[in-house]
């Protein structure tokens, strides 16, 4: 069978999809058309589709199995977990654990509050800040991404022609009372976030942002600038490090860019694949959260069943147990960076206006032949990205629509196999 042949099985369960779940998908990736596949599952690198076609994963189940599908330490200490009891909602030992080597890893990190996902986590940060602040709005970045709540759809992919600092928003169904208390700025230029922050301070909880925009690497300064006028008038700085968490560094992009925020959401990684996310920041923020230490008009309730879950802590514990281990995130680098160099000289060499954009953990391509600094300069050619993303697939390479995930669980025959996908992938958009 070719690959991308559907089987009567896969056929039949996309079929089942479309009938129980709205679009048929999950919510999440949905890759179009003849794309569209069901997974059988995934070790290492690898997964397979249903029909049984075979993929170079670097989509990574969106970022989380950066040592790779069923790593066996993340695998026994998951089933070692499990066996006693799958959730309490009482202070297991995993969960204690993980805060501590959180608080370890971290920079910011005083003190650890768990969500079970990042968009619950970057919702607490800003409810923490507004707590601590007395004050309502936020200031968010064009495109920036923190999940799915009412506030992180507000410009998440905007038209790109509404004016600064007013929001757009990119969800039905939000109160417009929302949109009033959101400001948007746009990343990398700080000369312009600074003046908004300048002008809107005595009304700003708390500036939040993706220290790598999505696959938009900050400039020099930019993250330093932020916090620079984020201190000056005692504003908290959020950073979302739900991607950049254990990924950039081992203390994330707060490590990897030497700036540290008062508060962070961390998740994908530290859960080891499963339901775990975290609010994680300074001690007189975090304080709002312990009933006992602040008065009644200054808690902030937050139970959650499933928080701090001891099977998911158990897996983020095995996960960052593994990288830990000497040299693993210079081969991560070196491996991201190989893969990053070559796509762009590939382009270079068949002259396809493209940027491979990002950093070397995670990058992706517009096809543009402008700087890509910003969401508005992403907005390049959507079609020959779908044709550069169809064909990679067609060659045994996923990735999501928006990004690749390097992981440490991709070795010189994935490099290899990639690299020749990429080559029929830039001829395929150059005949496009
Ligand atoms: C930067 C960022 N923040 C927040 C989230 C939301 O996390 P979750 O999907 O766990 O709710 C994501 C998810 O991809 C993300 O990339």
């Amino acid at each position: 069978m070719a690959r991308l042949e559907r089987n009567d099985e896969e056929r039949d369960l996309l079929a089942r999809a479309a009938r129980a779940m709205p679009g048929g998908t999950l919510g999440n990736m949905r890759l179009a058309g003849d794309d569209a596949f069901v997974v059988r599952e995934g070790a290492g690198s690898r997964i397979w589709d249903v029909s049984g076609n075979e993929y170079v994963d670097y989509a990574l189940g969106s970022g989380p199995m950066i040592l790779g599908h069923a790593h066996p330490k993340v695998l026994a200490a998951a089933e070692e977990a499990l066996r006693k009891g799958s959730t309490f909602f009482v202070e297991n030992a995993y969960a204690v654990e993980l805060a501590e080597r959180i608080v370890e890893a971290v920079p910011c990190a005083e003190q650890v509050r768990f969500t079970t996902s990042g968009t619950d986590a970057t919702f607490q940060c800003l409810r923490l800040a507004r707590a601590f602040r007395k004050r309502d709005k936020i200031l968010k970045f064009e495109g920036g991404f923190h999940g799915t709540h009412d506030y992180a759809v507000m410009s998440m992919r905007s038209s790109g022609t509404t004016p600064f600092p007013a929001p757009e928003p990119n969800s039905a169904g939000i109160p417009k009372a929302v949109q009033e208390t959101v400001l948007i700025a746009p990343y990398n230029d700080i000369e312009t976030t600074a003046s908004i922050i300048e002008q809107h301070h005595d009304e700003l909880a708390a500036v939040i942002v993706e220290p790598v925009q999505r696959t938009i690497a900050p400039r020099d300064g930019f993250l330093a600038g932020l916090r620079e006028v984020t201190e000056r008038f005692g504003v908290p700085l959020v950073f979302d490090e739900v991607v950049t968490g254990f990924r950039l560094a081992y203390g994330g992009a707060q490590e990897a860019y030497g700036v540290t925020p008062d508060l962070a959401a961390i998740g994908k990684i530290v859960g080891g694949g499963f339901p775990l996310a975290a609010v994680v920041g300074r001690g007189d923020l975090l304080e709002a959260y312990d009933a006992d230490a602040v008065p009644e008009e200054g808690y902030v309730p937050q139970a959650g069943t499933l928080n701090g879950n001891p099977v998911a802590a158990a897996a983020g514990l095995a996960t960052l147990a593994v990288l830990r281990e000497p040299g693993r995130y210079a081969a991560l680098h070196a491996t991201g960076a190989h893969l990053r160099t070559t796509l762009q000289r590939l382009f270079d060499e068949a002259e396809v206006p493209a940027v491979v954009s990002g950093v070397d953990v995670t990058f992706d391509v517009y096809f543009t032949d402008q700087p890509v600094v910003d969401y508005r300069s992403t907005l390049g050619n959507k079609p020959l990205k779908r044709v550069f993303d169809h064909t990679l697939l067609e060659h045994g390479v996923l990735k999501t629509p928006e990004k690749f995930y390097v992981g440490m669980c991709h070795d010189e025959a994935d490099v290899e196999l990639t690299i020749a996908a990429f080559e029929a992938a830039v001829a395929a958009v150059r005949e496009a």
